[in-house]
């Protein structure tokens, strides 16, 4: 092969090569004198000429055949041969089988990407959480639904900078780590996590190990599911038979202790009978209304998923409800105020589960309020707020100037039986299941509850409820 160098000393190299021996040969037969002189120059000259011709045509040759190499490899579509000059048979032979060649890489380099990027978009798109980690545990990557579970709004990059706190605690730990151990080994398998900051929550880990490794080097897949709300759900469940039949067993041994007493001790003693009977019959009145809730939550729920039908005006629906707390009111000295906008409507929307919404949010402000206390209900369509749809809306709202609510209640406030003073409020009468009402009316209207309060600052709470009036 001739040195590299500029295209002038490769030809003459290449020359050189083709025609050196010849030409050397005759310059020796004519120097011994053993040709004539004449045919020997020329045929000295035809030697040189050609050596140079069949030097340039093999150059050519070989430069296009790496052309031709460079352009598959960079994976032009299609490198196709420039016209022009001659073309060995043998080189033009190879220029078309490497043709060929390029555009079969080509087309499988394609491939490769397609089945890559549908790979990145199933991923991304799977309603399950995914993380993909590297070699060292390290996170290369989060799906969507991850980044919505954590919270947070980069892709790879917001991982990088740490900006998902909670995934950086969940890769520490202990119970996970374990896990991964045993995945490294290369067996799938799955743990129970639990974060406690900074909402608290359950998460069941499938660790799956990737051999061979994801295209992006991935070794490891965590599959998330967030078990926080299944798992509340089933101790509410569980909690809800205890708390149920706690509930009733407290005024029910009361009522059978006195009874026992009025039959023993107490049979001649009117006084004491009339005092007994008395709370015999408040005991027996609190059991009533808590039967009453049970079965009305029980009903509400049944039909949860089915939306009510018709109108309600709230205005007129809110003033009975209003007069109908007199009352309460007087008991506890307080005052109510009201500011209800004629011709509020709640549609789709059932008068009758309305009513029992506003009568269980203001016994509650009476209640739990302040004692002389001011109490305030007020009805009229919804202003715009972030927090609510963007549809038409009814906004009812009640309001009081009690103790007010500490604000790590507020999320539970709607529980079954979750109450912040259990004594205050089944001395008040309560049954602790009013606003878990509430909220299930609220729910099945596709309504929304908001309780806004502060300890000592009293509490406000609003229900947005749809305004759609059926198109005439
Ligand atoms: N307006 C209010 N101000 C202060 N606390 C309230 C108010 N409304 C409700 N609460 C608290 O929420 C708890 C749950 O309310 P609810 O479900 O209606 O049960 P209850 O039967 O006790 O009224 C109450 O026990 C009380 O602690
Ligand atoms: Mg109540």
């Amino acid at each position: 092969m001739p040195v590299a160098g500029p295209p002038a000393g490769r030809l003459l190299a290449a020359a050189g090569l083709i025609g050196g021996v010849p030409a050397v040969a005759l310059l020796a037969l004519l120097g011994f004198g053993w040709v004539e002189p004449l045919p020997g120059a020329v045929a000295l000259l035809a030697c040189i000429a050609t050596a140079f011709v069949l030097a340039r045509i093999w150059l050519g040759n070989l430069r296009r055949l790496g052309d031709a190499l460079r352009r598959a490899a960079a994976g032009e579509a299609d490198p196709r041969e420039e016209s022009g000059g001659i073309l060995l048979p043998s080189v033009a032979a190879i220029a078309d089988d490497m043709r060929r060649l390029a555009r079969s890489v080509n087309e499988r380099s394609d491939l490769v990407l397609r089945l890559r990027r549908a790979d990145e978009a199933v991923v991304e798109r799977l309603p399950d959480p995914l993380v993909v980690l590297d070699a060292n545990g390290a996170a290369l990557r989060a799906n969507a639904a991850a980044r919505a579970l954590f919270g947070g709004a980069g892709g790879v990059g917001g991982l990088a900078a740490g900006g998902i706190g909670d995934l950086a605690a969940l890769l520490r730990h202990p119970a996970l780590a374990e896990a991964l151990d045993a995945a490294r080994a290369g067996a799938p398998a799955a743990v129970d996590v639990a974060l406690p900051v900074p909402v608290a929550r359950e998460l069941k880990v499938h660790v799956i190990p990737m051999e061979p490794p994801l295209a992006d080097g991935g070794r490891q897949v965590l599959v998330l599911s967030d078990r926080t709300r299944d798992r509340a759900v089933e101790r509410m469940r569980a909690d809800f038979v205890a708390n149920a039949s706690h509930e009733l067993r407290t005024p029910l041994a009361s009522v059978i202790g006195f009874i026992e007493t009025l039959r023993g001790p107490a049979r001649d003693d009117a006084e004491a009978r009339d005092r007994f009977l008395g709370i015999m019959a408040e005991q027996s009145e609190r059991m009533r209304r808590l039967i009453d809730d049970l079965l009305g939550l029980s009903r509400i729920e049944t039909t949860e998923h089915q939306p009510p039908e018709g109108e309600v005006d709230l205005a007129s629906l809110a003033a009975a409800e209003a007069a109908a707390l007199a009352p309460i009111l007087a008991a506890r000295g307080a005052r109510l105020e009201t500011a209800l906008e004629p011709g509020t409507v709640a549609a789709p929307a059932d008068a009758e589960q309305l009513g029992q919404v506003l009568r269980n949010l203001l016994e509650n402000a009476v209640r739990h309020g302040k004692e002389g206390g001011t109490v305030r209900l007020s009805v009229a369509p919804a202003a715009p707020d972030p927090r609510l749809p963007a549809r038409p809306g009814a906004m009812l709202a009640v309001s009081d100037d009690g103790p007010g609510i500490a604000r790590h209640h507020l999320p539970r406030l709607t529980e079954r039986f979750y109450r912040v003073d259990r004594g205050r409020s089944r001395s008040s009468g309560g049954t602790g299941l009013g606003l878990a009402i509430v909220k299930h009316i609220v729910n099945r209207h596709r309504g929304h509850l908001l309780i806004e309060s502060e300890e000592g600052a009293g509490a406000t709470f609003r229900v947005w409820l749809p305004a759609e009036r059926a198109a005439k």
